[in-house]
């Protein structure tokens, strides 16, 4: 049987200076001779070439935040996929819930996007997830798995992505759902990967997101179909991360 590799994403969002770099090489020193699977550090664009540089040849990968579909053009303030190449990124979130409600972000524009971070070599960790009034109504599961299919270009050849289940609700408030709501959403998740990409999309890991923290990460990393996580504020501390990923 084929399973994913685990990957733990860091993922700083606007937050993050020079000095912040010293976080991240912290994050490498601390895992040392680690091979419990991969690590990535997903800081600011600013930040992306001088980290890149920092880790270089070591166990951290460093990601983007998001990209624009366009390889290059007017598009003023925004940035493809192959100048996250160019700076050194080898992964790149894309779908994040705080794009798609700020910035009108569909799961068309996200699919596109997948594609062109595919064509660029970047390894996309695609995110989707429920509001509480989806649950609430409950629409989680429906609204979930539509996601995923509409995220993901259909023509997808590769299992080089990562899928990121990120309850809104439970982005940066402490709340999480219980680990049977979120073994049956990677379940669901899983079984849609599965019939639209059959078995090759079986080492493709389900992140979970969404309030991970030292100590609820264990947990929530044995559960079915977790094959890793996703993690906002806490990756911003070196020891809180290395804290999450000791419970790969
Ligand atoms: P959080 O954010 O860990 O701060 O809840 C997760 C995310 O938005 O990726």
């Amino acid at each position: 049987m084929t399973v994913p590799i685990p990957l733990i994403a860091g993922n700083w969002k606007m937050n993050g200076l020079a000095a912040s770099l010293d976080e991240a090489r912290a994050v490498a020193v601390g895992l040392g001779t680690f091979r419990g699977g991969r690590v990535a550090i997903c800081p600011p664009a600013t930040l992306i070439e001088r980290l890149s540089r920092a880790l270089a040849g070591g166990p951290v990968l460093v990601g983007g935040q998001d990209c624009r579909a366009e390889a290059s053009g007017a598009f003023t303030g925004d940035i493809s996929a192959e100048m996250l190449v160019d700076a050194g990124a080898s992964l790149v979130i894309l779908g994040h819930s705080e794009r798609r409600a700020g910035y009108a972000e569909t799961d068309a524009a996200v699919a596109a996007k997948v594609g062109a971070a595919l064509r660029a070599g970047l390894e996309p960790i695609v995110c989707v997830g429920e509001t509480l009034d989806q649950r609430q109504a409950g629409e989680a599961l429906a609204v979930v798995t539509e996601q995923v299919r509409g995220s993901l270009p259909a023509e997808l050849a590769t299992d080089a992505f990562a899928v990121a289940y990120e309850p809104v609700w439970a982005i940066g408030t402490g709340l999480t759902p219980t680990i049977a709501e979120i073994e049956e959403m990677h379940v669901a998740i899983r079984a849609t990967l599965r019939e639209m990409f059959g078995a090759r999309s079986d080492t493709v890991p389900i992140l979970y997101g969404g309030s991970v923290k030292p100590s609820n990460a264990a947990e929530i990393l044995r559960a079915t179909e977790v094959g890793g996580a996703l993690v906002g504020g806490a990756s911003l501390k070196a020891a809180d991360f290395l804290g999450i990923i000791e419970g790969l």
